[in-house]
């Protein structure tokens, strides 16, 4: 789970990473009062930024300085409802305005193919470090960090060193650079990025931006994480899906999927976006892997969110028996449509394939659903399932 800037700089807060004051506001009114509580009734900079979950925001304009509170208000104003990168700007951020000497650069990520973390350090920080990684690579220092020890006083001074810090606030960055790995590890994350790292014209080191990824795996250890997601992104379907456990993502489309093993749930959704083409351009409408398992409640709960979407016209049901056979996932569909009676309201296409696939095609047909239309190939059901789709449109 990414989380928002302002979200990081809480967390870096709590584990007594530098950090300057900052208020979120939805609001231009908010904004406003946010600005009045950093500034305290004196003269000064604060620094309005917009809150989404994606990077370049500076340069798309969604951070702006700003010189009083009344100012503030006004560039909340013309950065709230900005859209940055397909990302609508729902909340800012005013921070306090820090006098900056010079923007460094740190990050500690997960190396997956080295088993190890690997912490990212420059000197030459702040809005062009993509461009400074691809052009002068050796401006950026690139450190394996062992997680049995982490970041401990002997790493920090080697990432500083081989990032090129002076002398005179190595030390200090090194020392910020261990509280950072305190909010790594202890808060379960897989990326934690600074950029800017700042020195003050006062000669602290304060982070001034944070980007922070943690572990879903690891939730169980944090009941507190529960409360970062960001529930008024998160599409209504995708949250019931997962209160159920279900593997789905929502799409823009018009033919519901259901299928068994994310490989061929993707293959379902490229093979019903072709076959899509020739029934006036119908798209899958989701994503849903229901697992190996498939069972009735699998089936009927999954069958239950996708025939809530409304813009699903028709479904594909693509199953492949493996250690669950046809015939128990013929008996799962049977039951779930049972169990959603009159709830299930929209064409099935159903296809079959695998372990005992003459018994499940011989259930199905048995049952013989109104709503029901056995398929004998992935691509005809595809087609089958968007043709539906199409005709009720
Ligand atoms: N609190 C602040 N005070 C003064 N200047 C700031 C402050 N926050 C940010 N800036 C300036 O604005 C620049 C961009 O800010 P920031 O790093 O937060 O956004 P960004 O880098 O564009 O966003 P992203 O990291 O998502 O790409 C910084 O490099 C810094 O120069
Ligand atoms: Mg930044």
């Amino acid at each position: 789970m990414d989380l928002f800037e302002y979200q990081a700089r809480d967390i870096f807060e709590k584990h007594g990473v530098p950090v300057l004051g900052g208020v979120v506001a939805t609001t231009p009114e908010e904004a406003r009062a946010g600005a009045e509580q950093l500034l305290g009734g004196q003269p000064g900079v604060v620094v309005v930024k917009a809150q989404v979950k994606v990077g370049g925001r500076g340069k798309a304009g969604g951070v702006k300085l700003a010189r009083s509170a009344d100012d503030a208000a006004e560039k909340a104003a013309e950065i709230l409802g900005m859209d940055i990168k397909g990302h609508t700007v729902h909340r800012v951020m005013i921070a306090a305005g820090a006098k900056i000497a010079t923007e460094f650069y740190f990050s500690l990520l997960l190396d997956r193919a080295e088993r190890r973390y690997l912490a990212m350090c420059s000197v030459e920080g702040g809005m062009d470090i993509e461009q400074l990684a691809v052009e002068r690579p050796d401006a950026l220092a690139k450190v394996a960090v062992d997680p049995r020890t982490g970041i401990d006083q002997a790493k920090a001074d080697e990432i500083v060193r081989a990032a090129g810090f002076d002398a005179d606030i190595a030390p200090k960055v090194a020392a910020v650079l261990q509280t950072l790995w305190t909010v790594y590890r202890s808060e379960d994350a897989t990326l934690v990025e600074v950029n800017p790292l700042v020195l003050t014209e006062d000669g602290e080191i304060v982070a001034l931006d944070g980007k922070v990824t943690l572990d879903e795996n690891a939730s169980f250890r944090h009941p507190e994480h529960a409360d970062l997601e960001d529930a008024a992104a998160a599409d209504p379907l995708e949250a019931r899906a997962k209160e159920k456990d279900l593997n789905y993502v929502k799409l823009d489309g018009e033919v519901g999927i259901i299928g068994n093993g994310a490989g061929l749930v993707m293959s379902t959704l490229d093979v019903v976006a072709y076959a899509g083409e020739a029934h006036g351009g119908v798209k899958p409408a989701n994503f849903l892997d229901i697992g190996g398992g498939a069972s009735a409640e699998v089936m009927a709960a999954g069958l239950d969110i996708i025939l809530t979407d409304p813009q699903v016209k028709a479904v594909f049901v693509n199953v492949f028996g493996g250690i669950t056979a046809c015939d128990a996932v013929a008996n799962g569909i049977v039951a779930a449509l049972e169990i959603l009676g009159d709830e299930a309201s929209k064409p099935l296409v159903v296809r079959l394939d695998g372990n005992n696939v003459l018994e499940g095609r011989r259930i199905l047909a048995e049952a013989g659903h109104p709503l029901v239309t056995i398929a004998d190939t992935m691509d005809g059901g595809a087609d089958k399932a968007a043709e539906l789709a199409h005709a009720a449109a």
